[in-house]
């Protein structure tokens, strides 16, 4: 979608020099800092303009994966009556981080912590036949997990987004085809993200013999443990006690245990819920049988703190392309009616061919300017300065490389563009 120019001076970033208190995590830090998210109490945060702009393009990134795996969008309900958890046990299985309460017409109700029953319950009114299956579904939504110890901001927060899919399958092959197709999609959204993800087989002890793969990132921070090898890179769960056992794929490598931090989680569930709800359809040879289950869950917002905690420098965010805020910021380094016309004018033009552009036209120090630039992290930068501008040159910074080019004034858009592209 094309959208104006965004002017700083009319727009709602507020950054920060203060390094937050009682925050643990580089990639909290910069999330406040930058201005992306407010906390409003422990574990419960805002989104703010720049923060949303990237938790869209994440979602946008999932939406097209998922629909190119053949999964529909719906969007359930948040608000769920504890009766249908009752079917499965889980309103005892998951008390602890249920947030539930009776309402003003006296229902047990909770705030779901996920939605496999909903989407269960959904699929039993309408699925009766073969014919009408394998069906995927998935939504982005709002979940609440009454979570005792929320930790690195959005990382593990009490209310945070999730991209949850539920697969429903005749049979255990038509399962393993929709699981690996899952499988794909995942690997894409995270290459996307630009984040190296590591995918290990998941304990399934607890839940039974079911498949589970876990997608984890490598990070400073993180709950999780994986176990790398030092020499060609790698990775399995970390279930294993060896702490520094001998890599299985290289010759002399060692496994080493790693701090990760979980962002998606595929699972072959099988029929439990749909023995749990009595969810049967009718096989093609006359048969009742039960409808086999998959799901698939992203962590979204926490996958936007995965990405600032692997793509960051001392001065701030180094945005991987797909997931800035904008593409280009151009920014003014003072306030001259010299400058105005040639920053509108370059906006407009990389507007058109449809990049998203931020103007810093603030009357702010050039200092400060500098720093939030870096801080925020907008790939390009395209300094419009007095002093270069009387030589007839723009200069162009390199958020990642930090590399800088001059340019002539009215080559500045043509060449720009060629670095553009040539960096996709
Ligand atoms: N409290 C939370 N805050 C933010 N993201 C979460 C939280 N809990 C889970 N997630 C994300 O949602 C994904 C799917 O959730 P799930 O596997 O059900 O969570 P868990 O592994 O904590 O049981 C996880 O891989 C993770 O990325
Ligand atoms: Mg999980
Ligand atoms: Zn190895």
């Amino acid at each position: 979608m094309k959208e104006n120019v965004i002017y700083w001076s009319k727009y709602f970033i507020p950054t920060t020099k203060e390094i937050p208190a009682g925050t643990e995590a580089a990639s909290h830090q910069l999330l406040l800092r930058a201005g992306l998210v407010n906390m409003l109490t422990s574990g419960v945060y805002s989104y703010l303009p720049l923060g949303l702009r990237v938790l869209r393009r994440v979602e946008d990134i999932i939406r097209e994966e998922m629909n190119r795996a053949g999964a529909c969008e719906v969007f359930l309900p948040c608000l769920q009556p504890i009766e249908l958890w009752q079917t499965t046990k889980r309103d005892e299985a998951l008390k602890e981080i249920m947030i539930r309460f009776k309402d003003n017409r006296g229902r047990e109700m909770c705030l779901g912590p996920t939605h496999e029953e909903v989407i269960t319950a959904l699929v039993k009114d309408y699925v009766q036949s073969y014919r009408q299956l394998p069906v995927t579904l998935y939504q982005i939504q709002t979940k609440f997990r009454d979570e005792l110890r929320t930790r690195f901001g959005i990382v593990r927060a009490n209310e945070f987004m999730m991209k949850d899919a539920y697969s429903f399958d005749r049979d255990e092959t038509g399962l393993k085809k929709n699981y690996q197709l899952m499988y794909e999609a995942y690997e894409k959204v995270f290459q996307r993200c630009g984040l190296k993800v590591v995918i290990v087989k998941a304990d399934s002890g607890a839940m039974g013999g079911d498949v589970s793969h876990e997608f984890l990132v490598i990070a400073p921070i993180g709950e999780d443990h994986v176990l790398q090898c030092d020499a060609c890179h790698f990775a399995m769960g970390s279930s294993m006690s060896t702490e520094q056992a001998a890599c299985p794929q290289c010759q002399n490598g060692k496994l080493q245990k790693q701090i990760a931090i979980e962002l998606g989680h595929v699972f072959q569930l099988g029929t439990k819920y749909t023995d749990a709800l009595k969810v049967v359809f009718l096989d093609e040879d006359g048969q009742q049988k039960p409808i086999i289950m998959g799901c698939y869950g992203i962590g979204v917002s926490r996958l936007v703190a995965a990405i600032i905690e692997t793509n960051r420098d001392d001065a701030g965010i180094v945005w991987p392309r797909e997931v800035a805020p904008f593409d280009v910021e151009i920014l003014l380094v003072q306030d001259d009616p010299q400058l105005t016309p040639l920053a509108q004018s370059y906006a407009q033009q990389l507007q058109e061919v449809g990049l998203k552009v931020l103007v810093d036209d603030r009357l702010e120090s050039p200092g400060r300017k500098f720093k939030d630039a870096d801080l925020i992290g907008i790939p390009y930068r395209i300094i419009l300065g007095k002093r270069t501008l009387q030589e007839g040159k723009v200069e162009v910074k390199d958020r990642k490389t930090l590399a800088t080019t001059m340019f002539t004034k009215n080559d500045l858009i043509k060449e720009f563009l060629k670095i553009w592209k040539a960096t996709c």
